[in-house]
């Protein structure tokens, strides 16, 4: 079997997460809205500790936190919920993922201006040039907190720092930021967090947004579905109540063995460095801004598709963005960090986890060389 190095795309399942889930899939099944018995209130209990978890993972309070459906979900609701009464203007960056892009790009066809910064070579936005964009009638700055594609960091501390004193909501998109880099997420600037489940070990299709209130007050959010009013009417439908308890476990985990893992990703990413230095790779993204489960980079004289055809039964890997990949695309990350065609070409996206075994090196670089 390939090793699995496509971690940013999805993770494998925690067995811990596992179990959890599946004790809610089988035994406990009960819908957390059902008020008039003990199914429903052990559901709502699992949602309210998972809330709790969530909550406690990015220094948050446990209303702030509205289960969706993923990370895509979340910024649609962030993005989409706070600019909804067309006009204003919007700052956000070249090189976010298309569960940003599109929703800006929607509210731009709604009439909102929209400042998007492009990155240095680095792979990172300045965090002036963020503050620099500024203006009045800024509603809302969206950036994401790690680049899916380079796994470079962004600023967005400083951001958050540079924003006092401007009224304007501060979304992060940190569907892979969140157990690599959290810190920053504490920031109590940040009005509004995406997060992604199946980037940290828990099932696909859950998520949270973090909507914190600012004196007391929640990000004036409207919603994007209608229903039966759960999760304070900002997310209607039953909930997921296996996949949120998941989920509240897998943020728990991710927060207490954060370090551990981020040790055992850098051990791996020396490791990589290490095996394909014969290759002489080039790395797009400063790997130095970057966190430690990501790399991107190119092999000088291959372009990706015929590097992933003769790697084919060694590793899984992606040309860029996964989600991308399959239109293949070339990268709007790379183009806007102007990292050059070739280097475009060439594009692979390595990335792992805390638990990945070492694929073959030998073999691999054997199998470009000749
Ligand atoms: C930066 C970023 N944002 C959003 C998403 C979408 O997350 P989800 O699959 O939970 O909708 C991804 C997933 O690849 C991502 O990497």
């Amino acid at each position: 079997m390939p090793v699995y190095l496509d971690c940013a795309a999805t993770t494998p399942l925690d067995p811990r997460v596992r179990d959890v889930v599946l004790r809610y899939l089988d035994e406990d099944f009960g819908n957390a809205g059902s008020r008039t018995h003990g199914h429903g209130e052990r559901a709502r209990s699992a949602v309210e500790r998972a809330r709790g978890q969530v909550a406690a993972a990015v220094d948050a309070r446990r209303p702030e936190v509205i289960f969706t459906s993923g990370a895509t979900e979340s910024n649609n609701l962030a993005i989409l919920g706070l600019a909804r009464d067309g006009g204003g203007h919007i700052v956000t960056t070249a090189i976010e993922h298309h569960a940003v892009l599109e929703p800006v790009a929607e509210l731009e066809r709604r009439g909102f201006a929209v400042t998007r910064i492009a990155p240095d070579a680095s792979g990172a936005v300045s965090a002036g040039a963020v503050a620099g964009a500024l203006r009045p009638e800024t509603r809302l700055v969206t950036m994401m907190h790690v680049n899916n594609e380079t796994g470079v960091i962004q600023p967005v501390e400083e951001v958050a720092g540079l924003l006092s004193g401007h009224p304007a909501y501060f979304h992060v998109d940190s569907a892979q930021g969140f157990g690599k880099a959290t810190a920053a997420l504490r920031n109590p600037r940040i009005d509004l967090i995406s997060l992604s489940g199946h980037k940290i070990f828990a099932p696909k299709g859950v998520g949270a947004l973090i909507a914190r209130r600012r004196e007391n007050e929640p990000p004036p959010l409207a919603p994007i579905l209608f229903g039966g009013g759960q999760e304070r009417g900002l997310r209607p439908g039953t909930l997921a109540v296996p996949l949120i308890a998941g989920f509240g476990l897998a943020a728990e985990l991710a927060v207490a063995e954060e370090e551990s893992r981020n040790r055992a990703n850098g051990a791996f990413r020396a490791a990589l460095l290490a095996g394909l230095a014969p290759l002489a790779p080039e790395i797009n993204g400063d790997p130095h801004l970057a966190v430690p489960n990501i790399v991107n980079l190119a092999i000088p004289g291959h372009e990706s598709g015929e590097v992933m055809e003769r790697w084919h039964d060694l590793v899984s890997i992606s040309n860029g963005a996964a989600c991308a990949s399959q239109h293949f695309q070339c990268s709007h990350v790379l183009a806007a960090m102007k990292v050059g065609e070739r280097r475009e070409e060439g594009a692979l996206r390595f990335s792992w986890c805390h638990t990945t075994p070492l694929p073959d090196f030998g073999a691999m670089v054997r199998a470009l060389l000749g």
